[in-house]
This record gives C-alpha cells, sequence and structure tokens, in this order.
C-alpha cells in the first residue's frame, strides 16, 4: 500500500526539498522531513510533518536521525530522497582545502554515511528507492563552479557503482539532475562566496564582482523552472517499477547533455566558456 510508505528527504528547510516534501504527501507518501536548524524542523511539524534535525556535517546527528527513523517507521523505510547540499562558487585557485572539504562533508560524505546508514532496512524489506538529486553541474563541468562541480561529479560515480552493487537487492538507485530551479540555492551560495573566498586578493577579483551581482540578483537564469519539475521526477523514480537510472529535468540540462555526447572537449569549452 502505498499510504503506508515512508520517504525521507533532507533539506527541507526551503527549494525543491521543501516543494517535494508536499508534493509527496499529497501523492499519499508519509513524508520523514528532515532539516538541519531547529526551527525549520518545527515549522516542518506545524505544517504536519513527521519531523527531524538532520545536519548532514555531523555524524551524530545523522546517528540520532537514523535512530528515529528506525522508531517511527518500524524500521521501514521505502525511500530516502538525498537532497541537502549547497553550492560553494570560487574558481579552482581560490579555494581552500578546508572549504572545498566542507563542500564534500555535505554533499557527499554526509550523503553517503546516511544513505549507507539507513540502506539495511531497505535490503532487509527487499525494496527501496534511493534518489540522488545531482544536477547538471554533475556532468558538466562550468567555471568558479569547481567545488560544487567536484562534489556532484563524486555523487554520480558513487552512485552508478551503488546501483551496479545494489543489483537485485530489490533497492533502485536514481539520479536527478536539475538544470535551473527556483529555490533558495543562489542566497543560500552567496553566503558561502562572501565568507569563504578572498575575493579582493583573486586575479579573478573583476569577474568577481560581476558573479556577485548575478548571485544577488532576483532574476531567474534561462530556462528555470519551478521546484514541482524535480517532485515530477522523483514521483517516477519513487513509484515506477522500473525507475529510470537518471533525470534530466530542464532544457539545459537535456542540451549540455546532448553536446556533451557528440562534441569534442574543446568545442563544448568554448561553449561553457560563455556560460556565467
Ligand atoms: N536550485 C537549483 O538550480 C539546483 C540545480 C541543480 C541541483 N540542485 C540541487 O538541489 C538540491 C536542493 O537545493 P535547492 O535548490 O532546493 O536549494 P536550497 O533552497 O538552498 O535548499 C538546500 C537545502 O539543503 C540544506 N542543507 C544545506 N547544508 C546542509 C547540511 N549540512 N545538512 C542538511 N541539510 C543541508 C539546506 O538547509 P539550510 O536551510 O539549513 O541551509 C536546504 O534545506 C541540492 O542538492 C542542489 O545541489 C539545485
Amino acid at each position: 500500500m502505498k499510504n503506508s510508505r515512508n520517504v525521507l528527504i533532507t533539506g527541507c528547510s526551503s527549494g525543491i526539498g521543501y516543494h517535494c516534501a508536499h508534493a509527496m504527501k499529497r501523492a499519499g507518501y508519509r513524508v520523514l522531513a528532515t532539516a538541519r536548524e531547529e526551527r525549520d524542523v518545527f515549522r516542518l511539524q506545524k505544517e504536519g510533518f513527521d519531523a527531524f534535525e538532520l545536519d548532514l556535517d555531523r555524524s551524530e546527528s545523522i546517528d540520532r536521525a537514523v535512530e528515529w527513523v528506525e522508531q517511527v517507521t518500524e524500521r521501514r523505510l521505502y525511500a530516502l530522497f538525498n537532497n541537502g547540499a549547497y553550492g560553494q562558487p570560487g574558481a579552482v585557485e581560490d579555494l581552500s582545502r578546508e572549504v572545498l572539504r566542507a563542500q564534500f562533508e555535505t554533499n557527499l560524505f554526509g550523503t553517503h554515511e546516511l544513505t549507507v546508514k539507513l540502506l539495511p532496512m531497505m535490503i532487509e524489506a527487499k525494496e527501496g528507492r534511493i534518489v540522488q538529486n545531482s544536477s547538471v553541474l554533475g556532468f558538466t563541468a562550468m567555471r568558479w563552479r569547481g567545488a560544487y562541480n567536484a562534489g556532484k561529479f563524486a555523487l554520480e560515480g558513487l552512485s552508478d557503482t551503488l546501483r551496479l552493487e545494489l543489483e537485485g537487492t530489490g533497492v533502485y538507485v536514481s539520479i536527478i539532475q536539475p538544470g535551473p530551479i527556483r529555490s533558495r540555492f543562489r542566497s543560500n551560495a552567496l553566503e558561502k562566496f562572501l565568507t569563504n573566498i578572498d575575493r579582493e586578493h583573486s586575479r579573478f577579483s573583476k569577474l568577481y564582482e560581476k558573479k556577485l551581482r548575478q548571485l544577488r540578483s532576483d532574476e531567474d537564469a534561462p530556462f528555470t523552472l519551478g521546484p514541482e519539475a524535480v517532485a515530477k521526477a522523483l514521483l517516477h523514480a519513487l513509484e515506477s517499477p522500473r525507475p529510470r537510472t537518471r533525470y534530466r529535468v530542464t532544457f539545459p540540462t537535456s542540451l549540455f547533455f546532448w553536446l556533451g555526447k557528440i562534441l569534442p572537449d574543446r568545442a563544448m569549452d568554448t561553449i561553457l566558456r560563455r556560460v556565467e
């Protein structure tokens, strides 16, 4: 019965996670909505969710959340939507080891730790869905996005291996690759840019001014869609008897996918250099 199926989503405070929590609830799932700030957890509880604190950067937080999931679901978790993440802007040469590590802590290591701690429940039940929120930047490199590119490329590699290793268990792994989606992503990235990148002493200081204006702007990037486009892919990944390995969401994702297949690297670079 779909109604009894539990779906855990990370990063439900805003954007895609918040929208998908509501959309999956409407679709009949019991959504375990997680967020890293207490105030967001309270807000989600008030909105009728089973909500809990989960900070991907801290193993203790992951452990507490896994324990909570085991209790409230009686060890029956149908799906995990690994959505929580952030983007660290900045040229590769301006990334310190700590800043790059922090990007990986959230977007890869925390996501991996949570996944492997929840996976035994799905394997025991002989069914489950793991859905990774990657990005067009999980397969296409763009300037000023090296840290985020690296984390999402790594997430894609890890997910492909996991999919192969889970064959025959009843647990499916799908990757969603959104292009620009309306959310709080840009303002959260702005904060990371201001905090972690020494813009003044960079070879790119002039370009960074433009980048700042872009991150501060409310204007949508071309072909931006609302988070419902991701919810649609997520629902397919949860409900199809044969979920896709990848869901490309938005026109730029499909375009760059096909260009990447047919163009040599140098030709692709010429196109990608135009993307700010
Ligand atoms: N928007 C886009 O254009 C776009 C495109 C491609 C892929 N994506 C992917 O979509 C996913 C959701 O992003 P979004 O666009 O919805 O942006 P968003 O509105 O900024 O949401 C990101 C969510 O991740 C959470 N998060 C950040 N660090 C975390 C941590 N350490 N532990 C747990 N949660 C954490 C945030 O929580 P706080 O509020 O506490 O920071 C927030 O709930 C991400 O994986 C992102 O890479 C987005």
